[in-house]
């Protein structure tokens, strides 16, 4: 089972609160997180890209780092663990994104995969007159997937003549080629966003939901492996948890509540009306399950709340879960949470011992 961390390219992490920890994103304070997480084994970290933020009292997202810019320079300060910066289809050609991967896989030694984002939230891409029009919600995948073809091709070839229906390639030339495989990522939730990842990715990113029940992610696994199984690759599901862990379980319940009393309203709102756009979303997607009326505040994340023993048997739980091969977590508090879990959390965990055996 591999763990990676979601990295806080944007303010305040992922607690839409303004009683939970408030930081704005540095590369000092990811570079921190980053070499924790190497340190305690992990296999992997994600940066996202999100464009505009929630506002509210919290202001939550308004700060937000670039993904490949904050991830090259991770690169350069890390030695083993796998990095991932997310693309908005939308703002960045893939010839570009094919090119700067290849440059971050130079810089990493081979350690760089992109996850590709079709995006759910208007708002991000519409301030920037980048927004083609509603319908992309109809085509977005089918845009993603002309986007991937063509960056596999140049960092399988060097070049590309591609001919889509919404990119040209005019004999496209791109050397150097990576010297590793980039691996492809999603995170797409709608049965669109599950076939994409069956027949591009090599994992796909899947939520969880609901507080200590850790195994809510059955549903959804089954869905990505029914999409699997049609195309016949390899794609496990990499599950996303937010971990908030303490010496006692009341100790970690007492936080828990904290934050949820000082829930952002506000920006919450802002955040179901993005989700409300699409109204062609379907069950499931990252849109509809935004815009679910028990948000919470830390969007309905699968959250794991306890003691170190309470955490680590949950997430043996969690990684049980037929089609589960990771788990990416967030914390309340990344620099203080890395540490607890690296020291106290996942030397209990029974799905852990192997990596950590083969790792020392
Ligand atoms: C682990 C994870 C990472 C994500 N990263 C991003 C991101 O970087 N930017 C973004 O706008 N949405 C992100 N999302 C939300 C959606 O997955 C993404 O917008 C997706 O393209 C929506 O597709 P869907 O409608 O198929 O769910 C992420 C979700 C998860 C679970």
């Amino acid at each position: 089972m591999d763990i990676g961390v979601f990295i806080p390219i944007g303010n305040n992490g992922w607690l839409i609160s303004t009683t939970s920890p408030q930081y704005k994103p540095t590369f000092e304070l990811n570079k921190e997180i980053v070499q924790k997480a190497e340190e305690h084994g992990f296999e992997f970290a994600l940066a996202m890209i999100k464009l505009r933020g929630f506002g509210g009292p919290s202001e939550f997202w308004d700060y937000n780092l670039e993904a490949f810019t904050l991830i090259a320079g991770l690169a350069a300060v890390t030695t083993k663990i796998k990095l991932f910066a997310s693309t908005a289809v939308l703002t960045l050609p893939p010839a570009m994104v094919a090119r700067m991967a290849t440059t971050i896989d130079s810089i990493s030694g081979g350690r760089f995969g992109v996850n590709i984002v079709s995006g759910w939230a208007k708002g991000e891409y519409d301030q920037m007159g980048l927004w083609p029009g509603d319908e992309w919600f109809g085509y977005r995948y089918d845009y993603s997937t002309e986007y991937v073809k063509i960056m596999q091709e140049l960092w399988e070839k060097g070049s590309s003549d591609f001919k889509g229906k919404y990119f040209q390639m005019n004999d496209c030339h791109m050397k150097p080629t990576p010297g590793s495989k980039v691996e492809i990522v999603a995170a797409g939730q709608s049965p669109v966003g599950m076939e994409f990842a069956a027949t591009y990715c090599d994992y796909n990113f899947v939520l969880a939901t609901g507080v200590n029940t850790p195994t809510a992610h059955v549903k959804v696994n089954e869905q990505l492996m029914a999409a699997v199984a049609k195309t016949g690759r390899d794609v496990g599901a990499y599950v996303l948890f937010m971990v908030i862990a303490e010496e006692t379980d009341e100790a970690a319940w007492d936080k828990w509540q904290m934050y949820k009393d000082g829930v952002d309203a506000i920006a919450l709102a802002w955040m179901a009306d993005q989700g409300g756009k699409d109204e062609t979303a379907a069950d499931g997607s990252t849109a509809k399950t935004i815009n679910l009326p028990d948000q919470a505040v830390n969007f309905n994340m699968g959250t794991i709340v306890g003691s170190y023993a309470t955490c680590a048997k949950l997430l043996d739980e969690a990684a049980s879960v037929p089609g589960t091969k990771g788990i990416m977590l967030t914390f309340d508090d990344f620099v203080e949470g890395i540490e607890k879990f690296g020291a106290h959390v996942q030397p209990l965990m029974a799905c852990r011992a192997g990596k950590l055996a083969a790792a020392a």
